[in-house]
């Protein structure tokens, strides 16, 4: 098969490369091993991705769609972050991690429909300096990466160099509509502001397109296919090794000091080991720090008597993840007043999820949760007025002084999904089957909160849950890990009896 050349420059960084030398040049290229004929299979994600091409495209007839990965991101000079694909890319092709850096999906309107076009940087001849010389995308720093027909085995999508893509999105401007998803590459946005100014493309009205598009590629995503659905359950099933896996090592880090540390490491090593990495960066709350509703810090002790909170995700290889979040008593039992409030916490997240079904609106899940923590806060003398009262959302709200966060969100290749999604069709919106939310209300009484009684100072508590709605009601896709107090205290004494 043949390699597309490249017009790489060998990257010389002057104050510690060694130049290289002539004869170095004639020699690397010679004597390596064909690369292999066979081409790969096709990703598992691709046919569901045929499909979302589809619907995508017949959404916008006539008109042209570029959707980039995205770039390398520079942590710091010349090293990048682990490289992750734009979630709508990812979506469209069934490309998942690592995977492809600057490539653009373009759906290119024709008579009958839209073509599919991959462009991408192929891998180049071991002739060309990039194989020895690019630390981005060379072979001998960044391992093989695929040929252009490589690349179409696996996604089932015409490809083409990267090179051919300027001319591309700048064909026939003038005559035809191009929506660009503008946050994945700057670089491509700025170039396609430019182009559409020499064509005299109204640029506001163009600025709108776009956005409408960004919107549409978010709303689609609402819903889960069935190869989505097992890969979120693969994510829980995953998180549920790593929450085990943390579990028994409790003790160690205890004993270690800076324990949230240990337990952010230990769940860190199972995601990267079973899946891709976290599907965001772990919440290892202990203490007061539990309070903390984003506590990524994770610096802290864990004090034998405290609680552990822990809200953490796999993301898999495709790069669904999972978010769940359990609450532990570090040393295997619910002191009284934990208890008490993890009760409280518990039968909200069962009111959610009652009220997680079709015909109801996603913002009933949250209303079904808060009313049984408002109703707690009241009973437990708390609330300066009546639950009822806290609930009128203009007059009331003081029970959110302790929950001061949503109870659900969408959840799928992003830890909060379909974020671009217009309110009527997410709060205001009817859950649809094969929508995936959380329900995750909790309780939040800080050390410094003079309003609490002395007993619940400190304590924070969490359950957070990862659900699909079914025809009639919900299931429970995380439901690996117990919730029940009693069935939390048998399980971390069963991991503890190993
Ligand atoms: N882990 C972030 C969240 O629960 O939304
Ligand atoms: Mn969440
Ligand atoms: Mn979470």
């Amino acid at each position: 098969m043949t390699e597309e050349p490249t017009d790489t420059e060998p990257l010389v960084i002057p104050n510690r490369q060694t130049p290289f030398s002539e004869p170095f040049k004639a020699f690397i290229p010679q004597g390596w091993a064909p690369y292999p004929d066979e081409l790969p299979a096709e990703l598992p994600a691709a046919a569901s991705a045929a499909l979302r091409r589809r619907a995508l495209a017949e959404a916008f007839a006539g008109e042209r769609l570029v959707i980039p990965a995205g770039g390398l991101k520079p942590r710091a000079n010349d090293t990048d972050y682990r490289f992750r694909p734009h979630s709508a890319f990812a979506w469209l092709t069934g490309l998942g991690s690592d995977r492809e850096p600057d490539a653009v999906l373009v759906l290119e309107p024709t008579d009958t429909g839209h073509e599919a076009t991959l462009y991408f940087k192929p891998r180049a001849p071991r002739t060309d300096p990039e194989f020895y010389a690019d630390a981005r995308y060379g072979e001998m720093w960044v391992g093989t990466r695929e040929s252009l027909a490589e690349m179409s085995a696996l996604t089932g999508i015409s490809c083409a160099p990267i090179s051919e893509f300027s001319g591309a999105l700048a064909k026939n401007l003038s005559a035809v509509k191009v929506r660009l998803l503008r946050e994945a590459d700057e670089t491509i946005t700025a170039t396609l502001g430019s182009l559409r100014a020499e064509a005299s493309v109204d640029a506001e009205a163009a600025e709108i397109a776009d956005g409408e598009f960004h919107v549409a590629l978010s709303e689609a995503r609402l819903a889960k296919d069935p190869f989505e659905l097992g890969e979120l359950r693969q994510a829980c099933a995953d998180t549920a090794v790593g929450f085990e896996a943390v579990v028994a090592d409790l003790p160690e880090a205890i004993r270690r000091g800076r324990g949230e540390r240990w337990v952010e490491g230990v769940f860190g090593l199972h995601a990267r080991h079973h899946g891709n990495a976290v599907g965001y960066d772990t919440i290892a709350a202990s203490g007061d720090h539990a309070n903390t509703l984003h506590w990524i810090r994770n610096d802290g002790e864990i004090r034998p008597g405290d609680l552990l909170l822990m809200d953490a995700g796999v993301e898999v290889e495709s790069l669904y993840t999972a978010d769940i979040t359990r609450t532990l008593p570090v040393s295997g039992t619910f002191s009284p007043a934990q208890r008490k409030v993890y009760e409280a916490v518990l039968k909200a997240e069962a009111a959610g999820m009652a009220a997680a079904r079709p015909g109801n609106k996603f913002s009933d899940v949250h209303a079904a949760a808060v009313r049984v923590i408002a109703q707690h806060l009241e009973a437990w003398g708390l609330l300066p007025v009546t639950a009822e009262e806290s609930l009128d959302p203009t007059t009331g709200g003081h029970h959110r002084r302790w929950m001061v966060h949503g109870t659900s969100h969408h959840l799928g290749l992003d830890v909060h999904d379909c974020a671009q999604a217009r309110q009527e069709n997410y709060r205001d919106a009817e859950l649809r089957p094969g929508m995936v939310i959380t329900v995750e209300p909790g309780l939040y009484f800080k050390s410094t909160d003079l309003l609490v009684p002395e007993e619940l100072r400190g304590i924070g508590v969490r359950i957070e849950d990862d659900i699909v709605i079914t025809e009639d009601g919900c299931e429970i896709l995380s439901d690996h890990l117990p919730r029940d107090p009693d069935a939390v205290e048998a399980w971390m004494a069963s991991i503890w009896a190993r």
